[in-house]
């Protein structure tokens, strides 16, 4: 049996929307992504959402609004994907590596307030695999110490922190609806902010630096004038993008629960594991579930990570690993070096962590695949 890390999932709606924008004459940013936009500020219940082309896009342009300039520093999770430091680098600013907490791999209180100095201009937290960080002490410090706080949302759809839906915790909030992320636009990402004054600076930022509405300009409600008033970027998305994330919002709920049934399955099935450590969600939280993350208990097995990783493979499972620690990177060894035994709980969770399979579309035969498989790779190797 094979079993992909990851399968979109997509029903009718999606199709029939594409079919129709692609039908309407008009392709790129206009009608749809405006719908999409409003549609994404109710769902979150934020003042502002912008769509751009990746949440990559969506990090640089919060850091463009809050004015970051080189040899500012910028601290995020040692643990993250490289999207969340590049950005800091496009500035010549410092990302500086906050090492996570052991149980949910997000950054806290107390690293970041060790790590913040006078050049420390915004915190950029990230919700790895869904669960959102610890934001009333965080927005905290940041008020205290006068930092920006961004969030890099891009597992974060949809989740809570405290009954509150993720898209108005941090100053500024950035999604991905990249391929493999919980609303899936082929490529794609949302900015949501109460902010006007960065919203109309990150709209502006994102279509070339013209002025306010310039997509309009092909349509009869715009005009052909329009003024450059920036050197901005070409980080618009598209109404054929708008339209997959349209019927993405729609069944977001629907998704959300057939993956909180997989990882219900999965704790349920791996629970007597003994070598295998189950993921921890805080209680006043949701998850997003876009990932679900065994760590190994190495003391009770005789091989490591990288080989119980190849037996799952050897048994036709597709995994991954969430993440390698950015400062093991040679970008990042290399321009920001640290002291490795600074990080005691990133290198022990990285030693560790394995992400199984989860989306809506696993069947029981493929769940009990891979529960099956874990636990036969534990017990054959077990001591
Ligand atoms: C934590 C995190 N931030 C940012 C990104 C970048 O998202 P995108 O591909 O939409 O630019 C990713 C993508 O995997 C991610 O995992």
């Amino acid at each position: 049996m094979d079993i992909a890390f990851h399968k979109s999932c997509v029903g009718k709606e999606e199709i029939w929307n594409v079919v129709e924008v692609i039908k309407s004459g008009w392709h790129t940013m206009g009608p749809k992504t405006a719908e999409f936009e409003s549609r994404f500020a109710e769902y979150t219940g934020a003042r502002h959402a912008i769509a751009v082309n990746s949440c990559t896009a969506a990090l640089h342009l919060a850091l463009e609004a809050i004015g970051l300039k080189e040899r500012d520093e910028v601290l995020l999770p040692a643990i993250t994907f490289t999207a969340s430091a590049e950005v800091d680098c496009y500035f010549k600013a410092k990302p500086v590596f906050v090492g996570v907490q052991r149980d949910t791999l997000n950054i806290g209180p107390r690293g970041i307030e060790g790590k913040i100095t006078k050049r420390t201009k915004a915190i950029i937290t990230v919700d790895y695999g869904g669960q959102p960080a610890d934001y009333d002490e965080i927005r905290r410090i940041a008020r205290r110490r006068k930092l920006f706080l961004i969030e890099d949302a891009a597992h974060t759809l949809p989740s809570s922190y405290k009954s509150r839906k993720v898209g108005t915790l941090a100053d500024i909030t950035c999604f991905s609806f990249y391929a493999t992320k919980t609303l899936n636009t082929g490529e794609g990402g949302m900015i949501t902010t109460q902010n006007g004054k960065w919203a109309s600076r990150m709209r502006i930022m994102r279509l070339h630096g013209m002025n306010r509405d310039a997509w309009k300009r092909y349509t009869k409600e715009g005009s052909w004038f329009y003024e450059v008033v920036e050197a901005g970027f070409k980080y618009n998305t598209t109404d054929i993008n708008a339209a997959l994330g349209l019927a993405q919002l729609g069944r977001l709920e629907w998704m959300w629960r057939k993956r909180e049934a997989v990882a219900a399955f999965y704790r349920r099935a791996l629970k007597d594991s003994p070598a295998i450590g189950l993921p921890s969600v805080k209680p006043d939280r949701q998850t997003s579930w876009h990932l679900f993350v065994i760590r190994l208990d190495l003391d009770r097995l005789k091989i490591d990570r990288n080989r119980f990783i190849q037996e799952l493979q050897a048994r036709g499972i597709g995994v991954s690993v969430h993440f390698i620690p950015l400062y093991r990177h040679p970008f990042y060894r290399d321009n920001f070096p640290v002291s490795v035994g600074d990080y005691p709980n990133s290198e022990w969770l990285y030693e560790r962590i394995i992400s199984l399979p989860i989306y809506p579309g696993l069947t029981k035969k493929e769940l009990e695949h891979v529960a099956a498989s874990v636990k036969a790779v534990a017990a054959r190797f077990g001591k």
